[in-house]
């Protein structure tokens, strides 16, 4: 069968849909780049923000215009939503979308195979699993294939911090770390076909603890020096950090280890240390910019990203004025910032003091206004540097390739599909907000 896929969310999310395509790869399906091609229809969903899980239930609707279509030619279509809409929201899938073939949550996917069986055994039966299983699923995917010159590795799932507005914790569950040579061993594969950068993915990444083959628990120090070992592994980040679970052994890192990226996602929230308390997060801002500063001093060219939510409930705007000074002095050269959004379920949903929407609109307004304009003025001065860039895509015009430099920035340079997978040094002509651009001094080939 061919099989289309369409991912929501989170890193985690993109990881989980290769490993899927993994899984289907394995039983003989092919993937097509269009909708209406496919015979298995999967979408990969996101449950953090309102917004997120709306857009599903469209995707669905249009989905099953689609399996409707094809019926009338005799094509049969299956649809299935897996990811944490589904953990959090079965229900109102099989109410709303009752079309739906399948839905498992984001921990039981590797059972598609057998969910598939039964499919084509049984039709028109809708299966939902959305079970915390015993078993790791890591335990049952198939080999990682890599899909470029960049890779994301899960090493945890999970998250046990349960900051009031955040729906992860209900689902992804609690926090589980993968052992320390399964996750070295799909490294290895991964570098041997070809891969040059691996991103350790996990919702609190730094908590890390995984256990050796003798059963004894590392933390992130730890596995970040071993996959420092691993030969032609040229790239190596993680995602995303806790503030308080920075501990100095993972400072010390970015001191030692030539292979770790001058960026780090440090996720701040807020500026106001009255609002982080209500967030349920384990740090004030004195401890936050105190990381900052050890990290700063263990690598002086170490550059900071964050994610901040305004309008929480009983954000005043003295709060809001901290989160944008705080900011400024930071100079983030990257930020995902959002509304708050009420998660059912979740504590802060029923905190009085909610904010109103036309004052949540105006506070991200202003804050990104300020974020753009430090990411722009990071983004122009680097123009005339030159920065060692991995090209992993064809770019929107014939004979420009795309690629990331070691802040994360997307760069877009003249050059052939030679040069994708391949790390290239490259002299920035300039920066816009969204990327950069420049000239490869060294092409392999340039169209
Ligand atoms: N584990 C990561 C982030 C997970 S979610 C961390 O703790 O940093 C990604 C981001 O979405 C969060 O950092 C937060 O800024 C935002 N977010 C999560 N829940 C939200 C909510 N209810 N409303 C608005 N933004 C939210
Ligand atoms: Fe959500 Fe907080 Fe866990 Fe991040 S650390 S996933 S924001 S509960
Ligand atoms: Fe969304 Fe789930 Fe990731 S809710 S942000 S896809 S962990």
């Amino acid at each position: 069968m061919r099989y289309y896929i369409k991912t929501f969310g989170c890193q985690m999310n993109v990881y989980d849909s290769q490993r899927i395509a993994d899984i289907l790869d394995n039983m003989g399906h092919t993937p097509v780049s269009q909708i209406k091609n496919a015979d298995i229809i999967l979408f990969n969903t996101c449950h953090i923000r309102e917004k997120a899980a709306e857009k599903l239930f469209s995707d669905l609707g249009r989905a099953e215009i689609i399996k409707q279509d094809r019926a009338l030619e005799g094509k049969e279509t299956i649809i299935g939503v897996v990811g944490c809409v589904v953990q959090a929201e079965n229900e109102q899938i099989s109410k709303r979308a009752p079309y739906v073939n399948f839905a498992t949550g984001p921990l039981t996917y590797h059972r598609i195979p057998e969910i598939l069986e039964r499919i084509a055994r049984q039709k028109n039966i809708c299966i939902i699993d959305t079970e915390f299983p015993a078993e790791s699923k890591f335990d049952y995917l198939p080999e990682n294939h890599a899909h470029g010159g960049c890779a994301y590795l899960a090493v945890q799932e999970g998250c046990n911090n349960f900051c009031t507005y955040c729906i992860v914790p209900y689902t992804r569950g609690v926090e589980t770390s993968r052992p320390i040579d399964d996750v070295i061993n799909e490294a290895k594969i991964l570098v041997n076909s070809g891969v040059l950068e691996i991103n350790l993915l996990g919702q609190n990444v730094n908590s890390y603890h995984g256990e050796d083959a003798n059963g004894k628990e590392h933390n992130l120090a730890y596995l970040l020096n071993k996959m420092s070992e691993i030969e032609g592994l040229q790239r190596l980040r993680y995602t995303t950090s806790y503030p308080a679970d920075m501990t100095d052994d993972l400072i010390s890192c970015h001191k030692n280890l030539s292979k770790l990226m001058p960026y780090l996602h440090l996720p701040l929230q807020s500026g106001s240390d009255k609002i982080l308390k209500a967030m349920n997060r384990r740090h004030n801002t004195a401890q936050y910019l105190t990381v900052i500063e050890k990290l700063q001093n263990a690598n002086p060219n170490l550059r900071f990203a964050s994610d901040f939510i305004v309008g929480f409930p009983g954000e005043t705007d003295q709060d809001f004025e901290a989160t944008l000074k705080i900011a400024k002095q930071i100079n983030y050269i990257q930020s995902f910032s959002f509304k708050y959004s009420r998660r059912p379920g979740t504590p802060a949903a029923v905190f009085p003091n909610q904010v109103e929407e036309k004052i949540k609109q105006q506070r991200l307004a202003v804050l990104q206004d300020e974020l753009f304009a430090m990411q722009l003025k990071f983004n122009q001065s680097c123009t005339g540097k030159t920065m060692p860039v991995l090209f992993e895509s064809k770019g929107k015009q014939k004979g420009e390739i795309f690629g990331r430099t070691p802040y994360m920035q997307t760069l877009v340079a003249k050059g052939d599909v030679s040069n994708l997978n391949l790390i290239k040094n490259v002299t920035i002509t300039s920066g816009g907000m969204n990327s950069l651009a420049g000239t490869i001094i060294n092409p392999t080939k340039v169209l």
